[in-house]
Formats: structure tokens, C-alpha cells, sequence
């Protein structure tokens, strides 16, 4: 199987967790576009989605699927979202597609983050994938700076403005042996919006698309 047939595989495999009348929280990428395409094709009644994107609510009004405000909603049951890497204790690196802010808002809401991921994207360290930041464009450099003295490499995603008017910083050369402590210390530099690391608010479950199957991680 590619890696397309997997993102589906695990699109579809996420219905399961998806409750009839309730409201879903949806994430960002290709692999939620295929669980968007499994939701809207399954005849499942929910009463809607909060969207972690314009993408995303993009995708989903064209299906007929009725888009809340985060601000509507006081709990989710669900987040479904994809990763650009997951360890094995449910860590993830996210923001790849430049969402990570809304997503973790997102995510905040859920009582489970439901990953859904093709197996590529399991490690055993955080880090390899250059770590997107999403800072505030006038501390953009100093907070580069920051990531050098940890011995980083950060560099402006070019061209790149997210939903929220902000900037995308890719840090590579990171080994994240603590992303818990990793993500709190981050989070708290000036100017820093989100760090992609989602350690604090994990996944409860991964489905992890292989090429024997969907295999489900439970953390
Ligand atoms: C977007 C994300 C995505 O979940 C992540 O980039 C994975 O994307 P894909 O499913 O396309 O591999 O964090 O900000």
C-alpha cells in the first residue's frame, strides 16, 4: 500500500470513534482530508465539526458538513488530527500544514485526540521533522536565536502567513528527549504563539496506518 492508501485506511478507521449526533473537532492536512471524504461518505448524522482551519472548514461545507465556532462549544468528545510524527508514548509533532495553533485550541476542547497517522510517521525521539513554530513576526529572530543556544537551526518558513497573521518558524537539528518539559519552556518565550510539540495535551489514541493494517496505539 502507498502512503495515500494508508492516510485513507486510517481516514476511514477514525469513524469509529465518531458519535452519531454529536459535534466533532476535525484537524488539518491530507491524511483529516480522507477522514473529511470517509465522514461525509459514511451517512453518519453528527451535528457538526469545529474546523482547526480554513482548509478544513473549506472541505467540510462543501460536503454538507455544518461548521461551529470553537467559541460555540464548551467540550468535544472527539479531536481527529493527523501528526508529522508520534512516539511511543503519544508526543507529536504537529504543524507541518501551518495549523498548529488552531489545532491545539482544538484539541484543547476534546476529551480525546484521536491521531491518525501512516506508519512513516512513528518515532522513537521527536526531532527529525523540523519543528514548526508559530511566532509573532517581530520576534521572529531573537526567538531563532533561542533555538540556536539549544542547537537548533531555525529558519522563517518562506512565503508563509498563517490563519491567524502570524509566522512559521521550522527548527531543525532538535532531539526532544522531554517534550513535556520541552513544550512548557518554549511556550513561555516572548513572541512565541504555539510550539508544535503536543506533549501536554497528547494523543490518547493512534491509528497507525501499516501495511499489515490499521494498528491501534492506546497511551
Ligand atoms: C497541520 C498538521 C498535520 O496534521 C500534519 O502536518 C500531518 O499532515 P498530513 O496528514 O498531510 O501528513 O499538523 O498543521
Amino acid at each position: 500500500m502507498n502512503q495515500d492508501e494508508l492516510k485513507a485506511l486510517v481516514g476511514q478507521a477514525a469513524l469509529h470513534y465518531v458519535t452519531p449526533g454529536s459535534i466533532v473537532g476535525v484537524g488539518t492536512g491530507s491524511t483529516v482530508d480522507k477522514f473529511i471524504d470517509a465522514l461525509a461518505a459514511s451517512g453518519i448524522a453528527i451535528e457538526g465539526a469545529v474546523s482547526s482551519s480554513v482548509r478544513s472548514t473549506e472541505r467540510m461545507k462543501a460536503l454538507g458538513i455544518r461548521i461551529f465556532e470553537a467559541s460555540q462549544v464548551e467540550s468535544l468528545p472527539v479531536y481527529i488530527d493527523g501528526a508529522d510524527e508520534i512516539d511511543h508514548a503519544g508526543h507529536m509533532i504537529k504543524g507541518g500544514g501551518a495549523a498548529l495553533t488552531r489545532e491545539k485550541i482544538v484539541a484543547d476542547l476534546a476529551a480525546q485526540f484521536i491521531c491518525i497517522a501512516d506508519e512513516s510517521k512513528l518515532v522513537n525521539v521527536l526531532g527529525r521533522f523540523p519543528l514548526p513554530v508559530e511566532v509573532i513576526p517581530m520576534a521572529a529572530a531573537q526567538i531563532a536565536r533561542r533555538f540556536t543556544a539549544m542547537g537548533g537551526d531555525a529558519q522563517l518558513r518562506a512565503g508563509c502567513v498563517t490563519d491567524n497573521g502570524c509566522h512559521i518558524l521550522d527548527v531543525r537539528g532538535l532531539a526532544i528527549n522531554d517534550p513535556v518539559g520541552f513544550e512548557a519552556e518554549v511556550s513561555a518565550w516572548p513572541g512565541v504563539v504555539t510550539v508544535g510539540v503536543f506533549a501536554r495535551n497528547k494523543a490518547a489514541v493512534c491509528l497507525l496506518g501499516t501495511s499489515a493494517g490499521v494498528k491501534t496505539l492506546s497511551f
